[in-house]
This record gives C-alpha cells, structure tokens and sequence, in this order.
C-alpha cells in the first residue's frame, strides 16, 4: 500500500500553523484553575506520545499540564488539595522524561495520585513507580492503570491493535478510576502473588532488551523519498530531536522513545531502523488532536 503524498502546505494546515503562525503554550500554573471555591483544587501533570494518557488526564482535569512544558519552562514547585500524574507504562517503568520531572519538581498535596496507561501486560509498573517515587518524598494514596491501545511500534502492528478497541472498554475503566479520584479513595492497583512472579519473570526478560539509553538517531529513520518536509515531527517531540541543517531534516539525541514522531508523520516517513510490527501502520488516540500533542510536546516557541 503507497502513502498518499500530502503537500507541505496541507500537512502545515493539519498542525494549524498556517493560520496562526504559532501555538499557546502552557506558561506555567502554580494551582488548579477550579472556580468553585468549596471544589477541591487539583492539578494533573501528563505524559503522551500518541494520545492515551492525554484522554485519561483531561478527564481528571479541564487543564493536564504536559511534563515536557514544565520541564521546559514552567514553575518547579506546584501545591494544591489533590495532585496526580497520567503516564504511560515503558516496559513497567515510568518513560524518562517523567522520571526527570521526579527528579526535578517539588510537588505538595494532601491526596496524590497516579494513572498509568498501558497496552499488553502492566506487570509491576503500579509497584515499580510507587517505590520509585517515594525517593522524591511522593507517597500516593491512589495508584491505577488503564488498559489502552498497545503503541510498542517494535512489537504491535498498529491497524490490528485498533481492533482491540471495544473489548478494552477504555470508558469504562477510565469512568472507574474519575470515581474512585473524586472520592478521594486511597487503593493501590493490587498486584496478585501470580501476578507477582508473572512480572518477575516478564521484567526479568525484558532486562536485556531495555529501551533506555535510546538515541533518536539510532532508534529512527527517515525515508527521505516520502518526506514532505512539514515540520510536524519537529512540533510533537518533546526532546528536541529533530532539526533542519545542511543535511536538511535531521533526528538526533537522547530520545524518549515516545513515537510521537513515528505515529504523528502524515508521510509515515518516520521508521524504526530495527525491527517494526508495521512501518504503515500508525496511531493517534481517535479523541486527541494532533494540535493536542503538539500543546503537549513542543520543545520551542
Ligand atoms: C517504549 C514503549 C514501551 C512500552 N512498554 C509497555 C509495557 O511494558 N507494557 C504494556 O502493557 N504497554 C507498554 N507500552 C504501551 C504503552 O504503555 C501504551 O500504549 C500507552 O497507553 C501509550 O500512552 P500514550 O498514548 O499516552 O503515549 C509501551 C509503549 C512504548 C512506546
Ligand atoms: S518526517 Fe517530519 S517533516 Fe518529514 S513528513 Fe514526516 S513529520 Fe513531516
Ligand atoms: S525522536 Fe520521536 S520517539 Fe524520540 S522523543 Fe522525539 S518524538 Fe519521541
């Protein structure tokens, strides 16, 4: 199957740049915009490459904060009555860039919560980021996962996942977890002692193929006969990987492995250089806008 070459000009219309040049940014909130005063004021931070963990935070929140925006520029000290984190699962750790905003924000509430997104088997990740945390004085009195589409583009053919959707029932479980937060249940995601030794064995195995350090350069390819030039992986990485230079465009430097680029690319451009389930089959949550990544990850201004 040949991909349909867009031109510059409709992939720029697509990100929405040709109307208005630029994007809003988040600036940098110290509290939750909650108007009710008798409301609980409550902020969620996120992390998204393609979508799903942004659905699950703007259903916590009318205002998710993106982890690349306040690593980028915003304040490093957030307090509020309720503060949670909306993530995706990276072979049952917290992606790296969400690591580094642990390590760098300072963050006071008096109900802490996490969301975690995955798409096969979420092992011991609810475990993994409670102890994790707890190095950063963050204790979570709420700790959930929410079963998505799988977006490990080296293992899960992107078209066949997406029939998996109903039988996730997303709402469902995104409905649950909106309840238990708003009533402030404190539960950690029970991890079963067959579970338990399941996980064991899985992290056991996936330990010698870990996905950290990844380098842009090495992980990616460009297909430079598809490439149409429009900018949007430049706008949806949030580790400032690629460039234009005299090489034209370039993709280099520590990477979060997001596939943000890969799965935003209207050309499908964007490869794995190693092995992929499917070079021509790309995902972006059906309900998320590629302007939404773009708020989320843009590294510039
Ligand atoms: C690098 C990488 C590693 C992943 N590892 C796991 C995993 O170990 N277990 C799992 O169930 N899903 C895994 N996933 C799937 C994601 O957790 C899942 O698709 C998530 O909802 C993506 O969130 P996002 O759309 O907000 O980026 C992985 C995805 C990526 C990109
Ligand atoms: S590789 Fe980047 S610039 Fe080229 S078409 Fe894809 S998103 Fe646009
Ligand atoms: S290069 Fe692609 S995969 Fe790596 S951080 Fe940037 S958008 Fe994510």
């Amino acid at each position: 199957m040949t991909t349909k070459r867009m031109t510059r000009r409709e992939a720029l219309k697509n990100l929405g740049l040709l109307a208005t040049g630029s994007f809003m940014l988040y600036t940098g909130v110290m509290t939750s915009s909650c108007s009710d005063e008798n409301s609980k004021k409550r902020i969620v931070f996120y992390f998204t490459g393609s979508g799903n963990s942004l659905y699950v935070a703007k259903h916590l929140s009318a205002q998710p904060i993106s982890i690349p925006q306040v690593l980028q520029d915003g304040p490093m000290e957030f307090e509020a009555d309720e503060i949670g984190l909306v993530f995706p699962d990276y072979q049952g750790k917290a992606p790296n860039i969400v690591q580094e905003f642990a390590q760098k924000v300072k963050l006071k509430a008096n109900y802490m919560f996490s969301v975690i997104t995955y798409g096969l088997d979420n092992c011991l990740v609810t475990e993994l980021w409670e102890e994790y945390a707890k190095q950063y004085g963050w204790h979570f009195d709420y700790i959930n996962v929410v079963l998505t589409q799988d977006v490990y583009l080296d293992m899960f053919d992107q078209d066949q996942q997406r029939q998996l959707a109903a039988q996730k029932d997303e709402e469902g479980q995104i409905a649950k977890v909106v309840e238990d937060i708003n009533s402030q249940r404190k539960w950690i995601y029970e991890i079963t002692p067959e579970a338990h030794a399941r996980g064991e064995q899985i992290m056991n195995m996936v330990s010698r193929f870990p996905i950290y350090p990844a380098t842009s350069q090495n992980l990616l390819r460009i297909d430079r006969d598809l490439c149409v030039g429009c900018n949007t992986c430049v706008e949806v990485c949030p580790k400032k990987c690629f460039s234009y230079g005299n090489m034209g465009l370039t993709n280099m430097g520590d990477c979060a492995r997001c596939y943000a680029c890969a799965n935003n690319c209207p050309q499908k451009a964007i490869k794995l250089a190693g092995r992929e389930a499917n070079p021509n089959a790309r995902y972006r949550h059906p309900k998320i806008t590629l302007q939404e990544i773009v708020r989320s990850n843009r590294q510039h201004g």
